[in-house]
This record gives C-alpha cells, structure tokens and sequence, in this order.
C-alpha cells in the first residue's frame, strides 16, 4: 500500500476509507494517541493506537523521533484539536529513537539550544514551518522572473574576480598550505595553482550577470554566494543565497520599479501558499512577544506586518535627504539610536538605517544617490561628480535588505574609476569589453535572500533561516 502524505490525509479527500502514513513520532499520550509529522505540514496526525492489541514491546517503542509507519482508517475525529484521524489497525516501527537520548524533546527549546543541533532541529514545528516557507519563497523567485521572461544564468562559484572590492574572500587553492611554490621574489607563485591564477569564491554573480544581461537583456542569478567579512551579527552570514537580476537599457528608477515590485510578489505568492506555517510562526511570535516590556512589543503581528509592505509604496528617498532627517532627529531615550550622522558623505549604519525605516517612515525605504567613495566601482557616476546612481532597499527590523545600482556603462569613466582605485584593469578584461561591445544603460541588484527570510517568517537571528548556517568559527555541520 502506498502511503499518503499528512497534508493529503487533513485534506479529508480519503475519509472512510484505509490509509497508510509514515513520518516521525512527536508525542505519545496515554498509550493511544500518537502525534505524526511527516514534514508536508504544520499539522501532525493524530494515529489512535489500539493499545490492548498491541504488543507491550511495540507500545514502548512508539517514542518522540521514532520513525513509524501506520494503516488505518481515516475517520473524522470526535476529539478537540482535529479534524480527522487515524484508527490505526497495523504499526511498524520503522527506526527507533531511545527517548532519553533524543535531543529535540517535545517541550520548547533555546534558538541557540537547537541552533547545535542543526541537522535535527527541522524535527521541530518551528524549523520545518520555516524551512517550507523558505522553499516556497525560492520557488516564487523563479516564478516572479521566469513569468517575466527572464533568463535564468548560473555565474561561477570560483572565480578570480572581487566583484565589490571589498577584499572579503575566501581563498580557494589547490597549493599546500605549509610549502606553497614560491616565485623568485619569494611570493606564493599562483601560476602553479590549479587555475593558474589566485581564485576566491564568489562574492557576487554580478559582473558575469552583466555580461549575459549585455546579450539576454534580462537575466537573474539564485546562488550562493561567500563573504568572509568578520561580523559576528544576526543578520551576517559567510555563506549566503543572493538573487541578482540584471536588466539591460533599465535605468535606477526601473530598477527600483522591479525591486518593489518583484520583493511584493514574492511576499504575496508566500502568503498564499503558506498561511499554516506563518499562522503557526505569528502564534510562535505573540508568545514570545509576552514575555517583553510593553514598549519594545512589536506594534504589528506578522501577517499584518507582510500584507502592511504589499500594501504601501516603498518610500524612495535621496541619500542627502537622509543625512538631513537624521541629522535633525533627537537620540532616542532609550539609546537605541545614539549616533546622529553629522557629516554628508559617511556611510550608514544599521541604526541610521532602522531609525529611517522604524521611527521615521515606518515603512520600507529605497536610499538611492549615495556618495561615490562608500560604492563599488562600477556604479553610474551622477552628473554632480560626486554621486553614484546606487540605491538599497531597507526593511523594518532588517535593515538593508537589497543593494543595487544603475551600472557605469561609460568605458573611459569606468576605466577612470577602477585606476582611482587600484583595480586590475587587465584581471577585469572580460568585463571591460561590455563597455567595449555595445554598451548600454543597465541596472540590476542584489537580494539577500535569508534577510528576506528573516523578514517573512519573523525571526531575527540569520542563522535560524538557513539550513546549516555559515559563521566565524561554525561550521560543524
Ligand atoms: O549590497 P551587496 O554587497 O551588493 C552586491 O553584492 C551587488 N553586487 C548586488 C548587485 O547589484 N547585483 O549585497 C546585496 C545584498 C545585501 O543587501 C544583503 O541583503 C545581502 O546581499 N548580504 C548579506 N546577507 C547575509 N550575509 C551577508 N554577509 C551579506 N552580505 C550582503
Ligand atoms: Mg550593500
């Protein structure tokens, strides 16, 4: 008999009728009620086991993580909690799971408790709610481009080029650590590497996205992406997934156009398709939200909080214009934004950014304009000399959520810049000839898709929406 996913049997189609389900014991009550997951859903089974029929052996071995397998009849439930269960007629344990032993108990546990357990804490409804949302969301990315027409482009993992220059690599070499083959000069000689040249991993799939969006006209990368930038924070990590569209003859403001609307799609399309799991992350959330003062409680519960961004325009505000609102803000009391920027030209933190976007607009803000010297250098030079065509989107309790820009699509400009600032013209050749061949206004930018995560399921640390997260000092899995 084949048996049916949990979902399926709560959807009621196979009632009276005998079904098989298998999946993972999460409780056992009285000796009869067993509480089944299986991963489709939120929702467990309940399996009512005829326990005077029952070997005394097979009863004790029906322990939380124990993987079963169950036939029985699908009848409507006279009990409260659900809808339909199971009158289970054949058990099989499938594996054990010795009960002292098993971390994930059916009790709540600390985020950092399950965070060392990473590759058992998707057995909890906490996990496995986020852990679907986060492929539905993946899903609705491919959705969003691919109904547009975009060409979906795999850009290399191992590269030789920073393509933001900020030099936070990750070295990749096939030369032994300890001997490494020397030059004359006594440098590490990488002409004897695997490649033939020093490589990292990628920082950003953008320069190679540029050069197929300079053919494809509109094309978006979905990969991961490595920063070996050492910040020990909540919404860091060393390996990330980054989407970068990038879309020729677009220019900032269709670029902001398409971020808005492509970050609203997605979060819609979510909403649609999971309202069980963030109906369960919201109660998870309103839980946690008691145990705060009064005033640091959030003012919206979650779903309100994602249909409140379907619902408003992003508000598009000028890097300079930022400066002056911040500048005339008053530290708050509590101290939670102390550091008033006083100077045009400084980059921002994350307390400027989450003062604009909590206390100031109380919605999602695009920054765009910002000074030239805090940008990478392939943004498009603004007519005042001294601002870039960049823009970043910033989301309530996130922060920055998506870097962009329109990109500099003037060769001797280009060249200009990369001289000013030390970078390799002959390294970056391939790239250069975009400018060479038919160049054209083109815009694309990148988003951070565990801080979208993080946005849409309610969490705030990085590292509880990603599977087997990425950071200084952790990598165990
Ligand atoms: O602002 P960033 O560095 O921009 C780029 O990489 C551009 N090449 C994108 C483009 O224009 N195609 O990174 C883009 C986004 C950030 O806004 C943030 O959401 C995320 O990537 N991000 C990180 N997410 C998690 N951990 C990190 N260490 C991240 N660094 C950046
Ligand atoms: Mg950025």
């Amino acid at each position: 008999m084949k048996h049916t996913k949990v979902k399926a049997l709560l959807s009621g189609s196979k009632v009276n009728t005998e079904v098989n389900a298998k999946g993972w014991v999460r409780t056992f009550r009285n000796n009869q009620f067993i509480a089944l997951n299986d991963g489709s859903t939120i929702h467990n089974i309940q399996c009512v086991v005829d326990f005077e029929n029952t070997p005394e052996e097979t009863l004790k071995r029906i322990t939380t993580g124990a993987a079963i397998s169950v036939i029985g009849n699908l009848v409507e439930s006279q009990g409260a909690g659900q809808k339909f269960e199971i009158q289970v007629t054949k058990l099989e344990i499938l594996g054990d799971s010795d009960a002292e032993k098993f971390p994930m108990q059916p009790k709540k546990h600390s985020l950092e408790f399950l965070r060392e357990n990473a590759h058992l804490r998707v057995r909890t409804n906490a996990f496995g709610a986020i852990m679907r949302v986060r492929s539905v969301l993946a899903h609705a990315v491919h959705t969003y481009f691919q109904e547009k027409g975009f060409v979906y482009v795999n850009t290399p993992v191992i590269t030789g080029a920073d393509a933001e220059g900020a030099g936070e690599m990750f070295q990749v070499t096939s030369l032994p650590l300890d001997n490494p083959p020397r030059t004359e000069d006594g440098n590490i000689d990488y002409k004897k590497d695997f490649f033939g040249k020093h490589t990292n991993l990628t920082v950003s799939g953008q320069l190679e996205g540029e050069t197929f969006a300079m053919a494809l006209g509109q094309i978006y990368t979905f990969g991961p992406t490595f920063r070996a930038e050492n910040s020990n924070t909540s919404r860091h990590l060393a390996e990330f997934w980054m989407i970068e569209p990038e879309v020729a003859f677009n220019d900032l403001d269709d670029n902001m156009d398409l971020a808005e609307d492509f970050i609203q799609y997605i979060i819609k399309y979510t909403i649609d398709k999971c309202q069980d799991d963030l109906k369960f992350l919201e109660g998870r959330l309103l839980e946690e939200e008691k145990s705060k003062p009064q005033a640091d409680r959030s003012e919206m519960a979650l779903l309100e909080k994602l249909n409140f961004v379907l619902e408003n325009n992003f508000k598009r505000v000028s890097y300079t214009e930022a400066i002056d609102i911040l500048r005339d803000s008053t530290p708050n009391k509590k101290k939670k934004f102390q550091y008033i920027i006083n100077e045009w030209g400084a980059d921002l933190q994350s307390e400027h950014e989450r003062y604009l976007v909590e206390k100031h607009f109380k919605c999602p803000v695009i920054l765009f304009d910002y000074p030239a010297n805090i940008k990478a250098f392939y943004m498009r030079l603004n007519e005042d000399g001294k601002t870039v065509r960049a823009m970043d989107i910033l989301f309530p309790g996130i922060g920055e959520i998506v870097g962009g820009s329109q990109r500099e699509e003037r060769y001797d400009v280009l060249v200009e810049k990369m001289k000013a600032l030390g970078i390799d013209e002959e390294e970056l050749w391939w790239y250069l000839d975009t400018r060479r061949f038919g160049s054209a206004v083109h815009s694309g930018f990148g988003l951070g898709f565990e801080r979208l995560v993080l946005f849409v399921t309610g969490m705030t640390n990085i590292r509880d929406v990603i599977p087997f997260p990425r950071t200084p000092q952790n990598a165990e899995f």
